[in-house]
């Protein structure tokens, strides 16, 4: 089933979205606070997004779809889950940079966490960020994420360490 927030529709990445990801992977300020990969080639994407398994509780990768106009411009994963502890892990980007600053990240990851609280009855989201990724973790912070460790000198970029947070949304925390 897909989900609806305000701005957004969540729905099932499909194969003709791989030019799309493609681009955003290799868009050095869409990657500049996630880890980037390898190069790959688009046709390797198109294969990676016909391959993959369905969407299950353990692992759910939505495209974000502009509401108003059916625009793909990015994607949110619930991943990691597991029956035994009831916690997943959030990642989100959207690669199309002229919609940040909009909205459309807050309301994705809210879609997307009362998505796995409601659906998947989650008890625990978790994810980490960029400690100088501000953007991203004032998002969190706004839909109710808080702080839960800081590890030090985990991420490197431009020839300098920088810090990350682990950050957890509890069920019943959510704004
Ligand atoms: C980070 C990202 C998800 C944010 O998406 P977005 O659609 O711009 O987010 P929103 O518009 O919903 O909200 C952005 C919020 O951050 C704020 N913000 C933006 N830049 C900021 C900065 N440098 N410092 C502090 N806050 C900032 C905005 O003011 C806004 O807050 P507000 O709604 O309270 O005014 C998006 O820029 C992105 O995908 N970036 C690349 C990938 C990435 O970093 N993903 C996260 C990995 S953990």
């Amino acid at each position: 089933m897909n989900a609806f927030g305000d701005l957004v529709k969540l729905r099932a990445m499909e194969p003709s979205d791989a030019e799309s990801l493609w681009q955003w992977n290799h868009d050095s300020d869409v990657m500049r606070w996630m880890n980037e990969g390898y190069p790959q080639t688009p046709a390797r994407v198109r294969k990676w997004l016909e391959e993959r398994p369905r969407n299950d509780y353990g692992d759910v990768l939505f495209g974000v779809e502009v509401l108003s106009d059916a625009k793909l411009i990015g994607l949110v994963q619930l991943h990691g889950a597991k029956p035994e502890t009831g916690i997943a892990v959030l990642d989100i980007y959207l690669g199309e940079k002229e919609y940040w600053g909009k909205g459309f990240a807050t309301d994705a990851v809210r879609t997307a966490c009362q998505y796995g609280f409601e659906k998947m009855r989650l008890h625990k989201i978790t994810l980490t960020v960029v400690a100088d990724n501000q953007a991203a973790h004032h998002v969190y912070q706004k839909v109710g994420f808080v702080e839960e460790g800081r590890l030090r000198q985990t991420f490197r970029r431009d020839g300098r360490w920088h810090d990350t947070y682990t950050m957890g949304l509890l069920e019943g925390e959510l704004r």
